[in-house]
């Protein structure tokens, strides 16, 4: 109680009653002061066009056993329709397939001159159904720590894969392999999805990945966080997604039928500034948790 008062007579009152209302749950409904930062740069009728197609990759997922969210198809699909509309090109690579459900959302983007390589160390995957959206897909049964080593073509896949998926084993030295891998994989403007990154029951999961963030030869930076997944991409476009993200990511969730979500960002510090996309809190509304505190947060990467 004495320590609530202390705080209280220290800071300045209105700053008191917004960090109070946020602890509390309570909406903070002020407008955003000043205009968001421009985006990625596409026209508002290219982002629509590109959602439209959103309706039968998630029928067709949904259709598939398997463990993706709603939440997570809309973020994967706006992240995956994006660098479609900018011309981001590059392979689309998977690490833990099971039947098929993250496959089949990635499948619906993937164009034709691009490879769909999807790696599990079982062969569950409904090759059929998969095959009918698109037919050029190419099945890697092995362990994810062994494909750099086995792949025939993995030279041929360094600095051109456009987007990973990973949701493996979660074990520590599998993520440890998994991020080595993304390091040499990935394509300018690539991103990497790291499933469960947020999953207590898969703790190590974070571990391992600040472990490879932080040991000083990572290139990689974490941009986006979810509930469900960690989004990351080369530490030199971190500003062109944390921009997508900031200007146009809740346009896109809501084009997508993910209405009521928001951005979260308490920081910006040149070592750490990713977002914090989720649903809205019972009581929530608007745009942005803390608009009154961390206003300021959400103009600039
Ligand atoms: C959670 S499931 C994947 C779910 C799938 N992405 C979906 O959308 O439904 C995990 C998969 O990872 C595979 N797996 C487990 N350990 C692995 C490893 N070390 N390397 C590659 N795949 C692994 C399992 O066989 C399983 O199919």
């Amino acid at each position: 109680m004495w320590m609530k008062r202390a705080v209280r007579r220290a800071m300045p009152a209105p700053l008191y009653a917004a960090m109070r209302r946020l602890r509390h749950g309570g909406t903070d409904r002020r407008p955003a002061a000043g205009a968001l930062t421009p985006g990625s740069g596409r026209s508002a009728a290219a982002a629509a066009s590109s959602a439209g197609a959103f309706a039968a990759a998630r029928a067709d997922a949904e259709a598939t056993e398997g463990m993706l969210s709603e939440f997570s198809m809309a973020v994967m699909d706006s992240l995956l329709a994006l660098q479609d509309d900018l011309a981001i090109a590059g392979h689309v690579v998977e690490f833990g397939v099971f039947k098929g459900r993250s496959a089949m959302l990635l499948a619906h983007r993937a164009r034709p001159s691009e490879r769909l390589i999807l790696v599990d160390i079982e062969r569950y995957l409904d090759q059929k159904r998969l095959a009918d959206v698109f037919p050029g897909f190419e099945f890697v049964q092995c362990a994810s720590e062994a494909f750099a080593r086995t792949f025939p073509d993995y030279r041929a896949l360094a600095g051109n894969c456009r987007f990973l998926h990973v949701d493996s084993s979660h074990g520590f030295r599998t993520t440890l392999a998994e991020l080595a891998m993304a390091e040499e994989l990935l394509a300018e403007r690539g991103i990497l999805v790291l499933d469960d990154f947020t999953n207590l029951n898969y703790s190590q999961m974070i571990a391992a990945t600040y472990k490879h963030l932080y040991s000083g030869k990572s290139g990689l930076a974490m941009f986006l966080v979810t509930e469900e997944k960690g989004y990351l991409c080369r530490a030199a476009d971190f500003e062109f997604y944390a921009r997508y993200v900031l200007a146009e990511m809740l346009g896109d969730m809501a084009a997508r039928g993910l209405a009521g979500v928001c951005l979260a960002r308490t920081d910006t510090d040149p070592e750490y500034r990713a977002i914090h996309l989720r649903p809205h809190l019972p009581g929530e509304s608007g745009p942005h948790y803390g608009e009154s505190i961390y206003g300021a947060l959400y103009r600039e990467p």
